[in-house]
């Protein structure tokens, strides 16, 4: 490197002589650990139970390639073209078609169209949250909105859940505990069907008793809803933003019902947030792709997506029944969620054993997970795992399990030999307990 473009302060380090030069913020920029396991788990021997990788081998690639075809030949120049910031208004048309299916209803005017909602994430985050502001979350949370959140130097507060979802009770306590602190709640993240990474969904009377809550203490509500459309029973309760406008900021994607590949995402939100959002997404980003959007565009007005949606659906089912067929014939003394939909059931492991510790011992076996840890902000979910279900067949998801209780029973074994006369001599009995109730703490 010239010496002329080194730092001014000499007190960088050998690795980085720009070290001592980042803003504060780049501090709350810490490697995921679902991006340290992305790399081990491409590995093809390794079983993944770990990424939320859609099965975009059920969407029939012809579909995708006629689409890109016909936008080429009729619309070429505007899809390799710079566009709206807020997005191409057909298919925010569109947008509103889909979540019409969920019972949301809006004008085309509400929606902005987002580089997948994880942008709508970003800008959200970035339009409210100065250093030390509060954000309610979910316990546990999306690991990719926490480390959102925590680059804009945002507090995050853990709120308990149960098997209904978010708990309204200890949403009251959190709200009561932060402004007794003096600091300033800017709004709730919620996820509220088939939570990332619970599996859990809000009840109906939940969803009613936090918006109450939320409306008359002032807080707003960021609902993320990218599993929605993918349930198995039947649909879940209708989205917050259903019947609260002004209230609650929703979050909307094609990752999961079409392609995380277009990275097209959207928000719709109250009409003030909504212009301040199209602003900072401009800086952000001039526009949002035009060729990802006039393809889902185009894809939306010729394909059958709703029934591509229910083809999605069977596939997600059949891993979803696997996985817990599995579970339940080779780890049954422990506890999981029972998702209705979306990609993920969460795993309680004895309290003893460290999910975290134990996933290079599960690598050599060949699975990988994601360890619970990953989706808290403040070091919970230590014996906590979410199982992904979205990408591996129904044979590598039983072969998954397999190795994972292999890994399991080796490592209380382990732990038993080093601690025959320590208080860990009571894990072999504490093994055959009938499983407590599933508790999401
Ligand atoms: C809860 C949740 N929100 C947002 C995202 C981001 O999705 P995308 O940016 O692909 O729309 C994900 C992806 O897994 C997610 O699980």
């Amino acid at each position: 490197m010239n010496s002329h473009h080194r730092p001014s302060s000499p007190s960088g380090t050998n690795l980085d002589p720009w070290y001592n030069n980042y803003a504060d913020r780049a501090a709350g920029l810490s490697v995921s650990e679902v991006r340290a396991l992305f790399a081990v788990a491409s590995r093809p021997e390794v079983v993944s139970l770990a990424g939320g990788m859609p099965a975009v081998s059920a969407l029939p690639q012809h579909l995708v390639v006629e689409s890109m075809a016909k936008v080429m030949a009729e619309q070429g120049s505007v899809a390799l073209q710079y566009g709206s910031g807020q997005g191409v208004p057909r298919l925010r048309e569109h947008i509103l078609d889909v979540m019409a299916q969920e019972g949301i209803s809006g004008s085309v005017d509400d929606v902005v169209v987002t580089t997948g909602s994880q942008q709508a994430l970003d800008l959200v985050t970035k339009l409210f949250i100065n250093p030390g502001d509060v954000i309610l979350v979910e316990a546990p949370s999306y690991v990719g909105a926490i480390g959102v959140f925590r680059s804009y130097q945002a507090d995050i507060e853990h709120v308990l859940m149960d098997d209904d979802g978010l708990i309204p009770e200890a949403l009251r306590e959190a709200i009561t505990r932060v402004k007794s602190s003096g600091r300033t709640i800017k709004f709730l993240y919620t996820i509220p069907n088939f939570q990332n990474p619970a599996g859990v969904t809000l009840t109906a009377q939940r969803r009613v008793e936090i918006l109450q809550i939320c409306r008359s203490e002032g807080i707003l509500v960021l609902e993320d809803n990218p599993y929605g459309l993918l349930y198995f029973d039947g649909p879940p309760p209708a989205p917050m933003r259903s019947t609260e406008d002004e209230g609650v900021i929703y979050l909307g994607s094609f990752s999961k019902t079409f392609a995380p590949g277009f990275r097209v995402g959207w928000a719709i939100a109250p009409h003030a947030i909504r212009e301040k959002l199209v602003l900072a997404a401009e800086s952000a980003i001039l526009c949002p792709s035009s060729f990802s959007q006039l393809v889902i565009s185009e894809y939306l007005s010729t394909a059958d997506w709703k029934s591509q949606i229910n083809t999605f659906r069977g596939v997600y089912e059949e891993r979803k029944n696997t996985m817990l067929a599995a579970l339940a014939e080779h780890l049954p003394e422990m506890t999981w969620t029972k998702p209705n939909g979306g990609f993920y059931v969460w795993l309680t492991l004895p309290d003893y054993l460290d999910a975290k510790q134990m996933l290079p011992r599960a690598v050599t076996e060949l699975v990988a997970y994601t360890p619970g840890t990953a989706f808290y902000a403040d070091g919970g979910g230590r014996n906590k795992i979410r199982l992904s279900f979205c990408y591996p067949t129904p044979d590598q998801i039983r072969l998954g399990i397999r190795r994972l209780t292999t890994v399991i029973n080796s490592e209380i074994d382990l732990l038993e030999t080093f601690n025959a006369t320590g208080p860990l001599q009571t894990i072999r009995q504490s093994r055959s307990f009938s499983a407590p109730p599933p508790d999401l703490d």
